[in-house]
């Protein structure tokens, strides 16, 4: 697209991205986009304001209750709500600090343990330790080049017998590709396999500001 197409919010958006990428920082630029938003939400080009479509289906037919459940990546926490609403014990972390503050001051009387925390430098003791990890569009809001890192940190935060689910875009080749985001491949997402997991249901989901762009809910088990 040229650059006079672009919307004001994807156009700073972009521009915070590469001047962030010179530093050689794939994270930072998300902060900027909060703090800068000052408490409203169009400002946040993925916030909805309420929880994903097909998580709220999911949670409908899941037992959740008393589960231990982690959020990641978790924005402005309408996924962790509708978890805790459905009865799990749920932890959401961000790596922006005023993503959490906001989810904080949004959902005041909340039972979710809101954390401020790094995906790639999470604390040793999570190991293994969620029954349910739920992740949004996280994944692919962070450069191929970091992919299989950021696929380890969430696959070895699941306990044996747990459930992942993933919600991201996804691309048919395994070409690299200008982002972000920066939609999942299936090679990529064979690496979950790697770790123990079997992809037990895939759910096409479409986006109608966005009809052409391929997204699923991938609900995984860990062996
Ligand atoms: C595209 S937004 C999606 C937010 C939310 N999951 C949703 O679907 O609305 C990606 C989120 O991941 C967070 N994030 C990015 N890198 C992260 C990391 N390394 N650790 C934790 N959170 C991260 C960002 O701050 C942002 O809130």
């Amino acid at each position: 697209m040229s650059d006079e197409n672009l919307n004001p919010l994807r156009k700073k958006l972009e521009n915070l991205v590469t001047e962030y990428q010179q530093k050689n920082d794939f994270t930072g630029w998300f902060e900027d986009i909060y703090t800068d938003a000052l408490g409203n939400p169009e400002q946040v080009p993925w916030a909805k304001m309420q929880p994903h479509p097909c998580l709220e289906n999911w949670v409908k037919i899941a037992n959740i209750t008393k589960k231990k459940a982690l959020v990641i990546g978790c924005g402005l926490g309408d996924d962790s709500e509708i978890l805790a609403q459905y009865k799990a014990n749920v932890t959401a972390f961000d790596i922006a600090p005023s993503s959490i503050e906001w989810c904080q001051k949004r959902f005041n009387n909340s039972s979710v343990n809101y954390l401020v925390a790094d995906l790639l430098n999470l604390d040793n003791s999570w190991k293994n330790s969620f029954e349910i990890i739920f992740e949004s569009r996280t994944i692919q809001a962070l450069p191929i080049t970091i992919r299989k890192e950021v696929i380890e940190a969430i696959a070895t935060s699941l306990k044996p017998g747990g459930t992942l689910l993933i919600v991201t875009r996804l691309r048919d080749t395994e070409d690299t590709i200008d982002g972000p985001p920066w939609p999942v491949s299936e090679a990529e997402l064979s690496q979950f396999s790697e770790y123990g997991y079997q992809e037990i249901n895939r759910i096409p989901y479409i986006d109608t500001n966005n009809p052409s762009v391929k997204q699923a809910l991938i609900e995984y088990q860990r062996n």
